[in-house]
């Protein structure tokens, strides 16, 4: 490591926080227990940086923008999809089919909006299945919630096909994949409604958009966000890159403005004291339109906002061919290490052509066995799936409820290095070669 490197790699370190947010490891006397968790040097979702910087003249790879279908701009997809129910007219008691393998923020706008989800299985593969869904139908099913899982373009054709027989809306869930093909049809081409979320493939804190495949009628204005939030929005993505060790070049002006900022307030602040293990349960909302705290939060009142001006821009200027070049690379590589790792099974073997990844999803049997490990060796992960709608019965589908125990998210994205990689493999190897 060159003197430089090991300073800014000190720098980003004096901008990180010791410990994040909490996440649930277990249960003490019948209550969730939350553990703080060290901060990760390694990004889970993108940062800026000048690697990824815009280019103009490159040869766009397709993505689900380009079936050119009216659109209603929303701060996160679980807006798009309040609003797909809203478009659609869901009326009370209208039933929606959803995947039982999903997150909480999926659910809480049919249930706030007072609809019933009936969640439906997956099959070992992440399909939709299909035997399960002609099952649950109903005179009442108004739409069907299928989603493309970590950037795969699932068995959706299908879907499709049996949502026009049956007459019954399609609302295809794109969060997890902005970007691909399958069988020559472009990510985002079988649904009625489909959801886009920006934050999980671009440097982004928030943004997404719901897309209609029908008539530019009756769709709202969403309200517009003052540009002094464009700003503050800015500078924060600059702040979470300098954490990370990017755009250290503009860590000087930088600290200038927050000298500025803070030297024009009058700050006492109180001294943070070192977190520890803590029995916490999850604060009783006290805004009825607002479903859960933190990252699973639903606030029913943000779903006419849309996203700050730079976050709308950033993923139309992007450099989207290197963009999905090294989510691909990334994903292969790490394949073939946790192909490898003990304990490990690859969720989905082979990556097409023209599939690029949202995260690499591993099965680690027993889980539960080196999660805790995990979290204080601050792997950057995801669960997808960790928590489910607490109403959804527990055997409805035996396969999420293995998964939601079992299976991890990776990250793949653009802003790894090899150093990034080579430490989150052999992190991960070392805590699951231990007996
Ligand atoms: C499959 C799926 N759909 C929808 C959402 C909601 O996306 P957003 O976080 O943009 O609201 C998520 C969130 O992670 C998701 O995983």
């Amino acid at each position: 490591m060159t003197i430089l490197e090991k300073y800014i790699e000190k720098y980003a370190a004096s901008r990180r926080g010791k410990f994040v947010s909490q996440t649930t490891t277990h249960e003490v006397d019948g209550k969730t227990t939350y553990k703080h968790i060290p901060e990760t040097k390694i990004p889970v979702f993108p940062v800026l940086s000048f690697s990824s910087l815009f280019t103009f003249f490159q040869n766009k790879p397709k993505n689900v923008l380009d079936h050119g279908y009216p659109d209603i701009p929303v701060t996160a997809a679980r807006y798009a999809i309040a609003h797909a129910l809203k478009h659609m007219n869901m009326a009370a008691d209208d039933e929606i089919l959803i995947p039982a393998y999903h997150c909480t923020v999926m659910v809480a706008p049919i249930v706030t909006m007072g609809g019933k989800p009936i969640f439906y299985k997956i099959t070992a593969n992440l399909d939709t299945d299909l035997v399960d869904i002609r099952k649950k139908i109903t005179p009442k099913t108004k739409a069907i919630i299928a989603v493309n899982y970590c950037g795969f373009i699932q068995n959706m054709a299908e879907v499709r096909a049996l949502c026009t027989e049956k007459n019954i809306i399609l609302i295809e869930d794109c969060a997890h994949s902005f970007f691909g093909q399958k069988n020559g049809v472009t990510v985002g081409g079988h649904g009625d409604y489909i959801l886009v979320s920006a934050r999980k493939f671009f440097p982004v804190d928030e943004g997404g958009v719901l897309l209609i495949n029908g008539s530019a009628e009756n769709i709202p204005q969403q309200e517009k966000q003052k540009f002094i939030y464009s700003l503050k929005s800015f500078l924060a993505l600059i702040e979470r890159s300098l954490k990370y060790g990017r755009l250290w070049l503009l860590a000087p002006l930088v600290e200038l403005f927050n000298f500025l900022r803070s030297a024009t307030k009058n700050v006492g602040k109180v001294p943070e004291t070192e977190p520890s293990v803590h029995v916490d349960p999850i604060d009783t909302p006290s805004d009825p339109d607002v479903v859960q705290e933190g990252e699973n939060a639903y606030n029913h009142n943000l779903r006419d906002k849309e996203a700050t001006f730079i976050n709308i821009l950033l993923p139309k200027i992007l450099n989207t061919t290197t963009i999905t070049k090294r989510r691909r690379n990334h994903y292969l590589w790490l394949s073939a290490q946790f192909k490898k790792m003990p304990h490990c099974r690859l969720m989905i073997e082979e990556l097409p052509e023209g599939i690029v990844p949202f995260m690499l999803p591993v099965y680690i049997e027993n889980l539960e066995k080196y999660f805790s490990a995990f979290e204080d060796a601050a792997i950057p992960m995801q669960r997808f799936a960790q928590f489910l709608w607490p109403d959804m019965a527990e055997n409805i589908c035996p396969i999420t409820a293995d998964y939601s125990k079992n299976v991890i998210l990776f990250p793949c994205h653009q802003e790894l290095s090899q150093q990034d990689l080579d430490w989150l493999a052999s992190t991960v190897h070392n805590i699951l070669a231990q007996e």
